[in-house]
């Protein structure tokens, strides 16, 4: 089985990161999944984005935290990267889209945050109104584990960077080894998540090992160079 394609932040290398146009360019790609973080607004809003601060990804400055959503709404999170301006996307905002598509979508929580297991408790409770294929993912043990205690059914990541312990806890779905972790350990492939994957030697790694999803920022190419690897005995 080829690994299933994510697109992380969206199609991220050709249009700005966690934008709608970076998400919907990853789904005319073709992307099986669509990769997002998310950090609580000062007014309780989940937003897609990666960095504590929105300096290096918008026109604005600050703490994501330290802001509401109106005060984000104020800024341009699309030129920075040199495509068109644009808003910042709230989760709402892309579960919608992934539940139009029926696209499954792989949400991040970032810690350690302000507003700690807050976190956890508004994406719990903001995903019992869409149904819709969802993956919860952390660096952090504790917000996996949280998540995991309120919403059950709901499959998890649990993220790993620096190690890669051989096992996980049984709250934890699938290992998360960045793919340096899986060059160091190839043999663990099967069945995980891997990030972040855009060298063909990468790819070719992942689809070797049997990773079940592979997180890239070039959905089109890594959806390519999966092809390329097909040999006639492996559909
Ligand atoms: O998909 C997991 C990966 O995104 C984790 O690293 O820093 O890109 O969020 P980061
Ligand atoms: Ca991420």
């Amino acid at each position: 089985m080829s690994p299933e394609v994510v697109a992380h932040r969206g199609a991220s290398t050709r249009r700005p990161e966690h934008t709608l146009a970076a998400y919907e360019l990853a789904l005319r790609q073709g992307a099986d999944g669509l990769e997002c973080d998310v950090r609580l607004t000062k007014d309780g809003h989940l937003v897609c984005l990666h960095d504590r601060t929105i300096d290096r990804t918008s026109t604005g400055s600050g703490a994501v935290s330290a802001m509401t959503l109106d005060e984000l709404r104020r800024h341009d999170f699309g030129s920075w990267h040199g495509g068109e301006p644009a808003e910042v996307l709230t989760l709402d905002a892309l579960l919608g889209l992934a539940a139009d598509h029926g696209t499954r979508l792989f949400i991040e929580t970032k810690h350690p945050v302000r507003y700690g297991s807050r976190v956890e408790r508004t994406l719990a409770d903001q995903l019992k109104r869409y149904r819709l294929d969802v993956v919860m993912m952390s660096f952090s043990v504790f917000a996996v584990h949280r998540f995991k205690k309120l919403r059950p059914e709901v499959p998890t990541v649990l993220l790993y960077d620096r190690l890669w312990p051989q096992t996980r806890p049984r709250f934890v779905d699938y290992a998360g080894p960045g793919v340096h972790l899986l060059r160091r350990h190839p043999d663990r492939g099967h069945g995980v998540y891997t990030w972040t994957a855009d060298d063909p030697a990468d790819i070719a790694l992942c689809r070797e090992r049997g990773v079940r999803f592979l997180a890239t920022n070039n959905p089109d190419e890594t959806r390519a160079h999966l092809a390329d690897n097909l040999t006639p005995d492996q559909p």
